[in-house]
């Protein structure tokens, strides 16, 4: 069961055409496509006629036709032609789902329609801002979305898994958190630790400050706004350098142990050097695949047993606050149907 009055990130913009895209969300096959008018379109995957998948037909200008029979839908998944006849059943509709393309996301809602406030969409505009430069990616995990979103919470596996991308030892680091009706938020905060590679290869000295603000926005997004300064011996005469990224993570549940995770780190500096660029998404790749490789192989191991016992610390309670925040969510759901 997924919370599911929230709007999830469907595909990234540039995967959209009018080539019919067959994605799993939330347990749910949905097909997605752009009209011949560029309209963004999520129908359910299903056809009302013979369940034959949708994605498998093709769109005719706004409509997509079914490749089983030939039913056409429109965008609101009406059925409003079917080949050799005249009259066409009332019940003759798939489920559509609305749809706002923003922030090079496609995000859907999959809920109560009349709560798809396109207002509630996360503020990702650093992703498009053209004050900022964007690199990113999805990144299929075959593991519960939850142990992604705990993962980007407690950065205290940095200086472990990415020990050789973008991590270094900041086990001394100060860990705050705090939450909002609408956020849990974490601030941690380092000083005077080894600088990290990549910073390294960007031209900062070995020693930094790091501080690193995590945000939980429910049901699915993490905001990750980390802030490094070079530190200068006292007396030199060179200005520290320093860093700015945002990290927006969204992670949409495919089924209850796989999900997509759509990453992108955007960043206020060098944003028109391509070599910068470039490093930043391979460099990127590369980390979030260390944490891929990690979340699936403990996954497997709570298959083996789910009802193991574990032990929760300090850097843990974003992500118990984050589960608590979504069971409220599935609850009031629940409630309400
Ligand atoms: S299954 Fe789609 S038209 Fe028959
Ligand atoms: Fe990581």
């Amino acid at each position: 069961m997924f919370a599911r009055n929230c709007w999830y990130v469907a595909a990234q913009s540039s995967e959209l055409s009018q080539a019919p895209l067959a994605r799993t969300l939330l347990g749910e096959p949905v097909v997605l496509y752009r009209t011949q008018a560029g309209a963004a379109v999520a129908l359910e995957d299903r056809c009302c006629h013979k369940r034959a998948p949708l994605h498998r037909g093709s769109v005719v200008g706004e409509m997509i036709r079914c490749g089983y029979h030939g039913f056409e839908f429109d965008s609101a998944g009406i059925c409003v032609r079917i080949p050799g006849l005249d009259t066409i059943p009332d019940n003759a509709r798939v489920c559509s789902y609305p749809v706002v393309e923003r922030h090079r996301y496609i995000w859907i809602w999959m809920g109560d329609r009349s709560a798809a406030d396109p207002a509630l969409v996360p503020d990702f505009h650093t992703n498009d801002d053209a004050a900022w430069a964007y690199t990113g990616a999805r990144l299929a995990v075959a593991a519960d979305y939850m142990l992604v979103i705990e993962n980007l919470l407690d950065l205290s596996h940095v200086g472990f898994i990415h020990a050789n991308t973008i991590g270094s030892d900041d086990t001394s680091a100060s860990i705050a958190w705090e939450s909002t009706s609408d956020a849990v938020r974490g601030v941690r905060a380092a000083h005077d630790i080894e600088t990290p590679p990549h910073n390294r290869r960007q031209g900062f000295g070995p020693r930094c400050d790091q501080q690193k603000i995590m945000t939980f926005l429910p049901c699915s997004h993490v905001t990750i706004d980390i802030t490094t300064t070079e530190r200068v011996p006292a007396g030199a005469s060179q200005t520290a350098k320093g860093m700015h990224i945002m990290l927006l993570n969204s992670v949409t549940p495919e089924t209850a142990s796989s999900c997509h995770y759509f990453w992108s780190s955007t960043r206020d500096f060098a944003i028109d050097d391509p070599v910068v660029t470039e490093f930043f998404q391979s460099m990127t790749v590369r980390a979030f695949d260390e944490d891929r490789v990690m979340i699936e192989a403990q996954q497997r191991i709570i298959d083996r047993n789910p009802a193991a016992p574990t032990v929760t610390v300090l850097g843990d309670l974003g992500g118990v606050q984050a589960r608590r925040r979504v069971a409220q969510r599935l609850l009031t759901e629940t409630d309400a149907r």
